[in-house]
């Protein structure tokens, strides 16, 4: 599926407006996956051009069509699939800003080991460090607190990630604690404040 949206420009001719900003957004399996929906929403309306890539696990919180709907264009799963072979190089060149929203305890600790092994971190070990990589972890407090998760975030900053949040509060699991994805609307903030 390819951007659909047009414009006319000064001149009456019709084109693809200018992207405000090309949104490489990632998701992983948590419940939280609804919550980055309204974060990609506001950022489509906002003018910027949003590519998805899902793990396999985050498709079983939420489905290609609406993350289609939402962004105009195709969802990235599987990096055999069949269209360019290196597009998940094209894909770091492409994008201005990189960002894993909701970030599980998996990938987290997945990144920080080198590890490549899907669409995610296969693109990480690709990244252009000059670029934003931004990661909004949503987990359980245990997952958050343990010392694998630790280890990795402290190793991913180094490296100059961006952790936004996480926060603190009620979890799906009805836990209160830390680890519960940070709000959209900071999250939002925080993508706008990095482009
Ligand atoms: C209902 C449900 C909710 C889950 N929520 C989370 C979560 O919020 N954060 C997390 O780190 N893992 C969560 N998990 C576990 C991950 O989905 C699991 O570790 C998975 O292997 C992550 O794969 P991915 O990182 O490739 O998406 C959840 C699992 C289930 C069944």
């Amino acid at each position: 599926m390819s951007n659909l949206r047009l414009c006319r420009n000064k001149h009456g001719v019709l084109g693809r407006p200018r992207s405000k900003g090309n949104i490489l957004f990632q998701l992983t399996g948590s419940i939280a996956c609804y919550k980055a929906c309204n974060v990609i929403s506001k950022l489509v309306q906002e003018g910027c051009d949003v590519k998805t890539v899902c793990s396999v696990n985050a498709l079983k919180f939420i489905g290609k069509s609406t993350l289609e709907g939402l962004t105009h264009n195709a969802v990235y799963v599987d990096t055999f699939e069949d269209r360019s072979a290196l597009e998940h190089i094209e894909l770091t060149k492409w994008m201005d800003l990189a960002i894993i929203c909701p970030a599980t305890a998996n990938i987290i600790n997945k990144m920080a080991a080198g590890i490549g092994d899907d669409y995610i971190s296969t693109i990480f070990l690709a990244f252009d460090f000059k670029k934003p990589y931004l990661v909004a972890p949503a987990m359980n407090q245990n997952m958050w607190a343990h010392p694998a998760t630790k280890r990795s975030v402290d190793i991913l900053e180094g490296w100059g990630v961006k952790m936004i949040g996480p926060g603190t509060g009620y979890q799906a699991c009805g836990d209160k604690g830390a680890g519960r994805l940070s709000e959209p609307d900071a999250i939002y903030k925080e993508i706008k404040k990095n482009l």
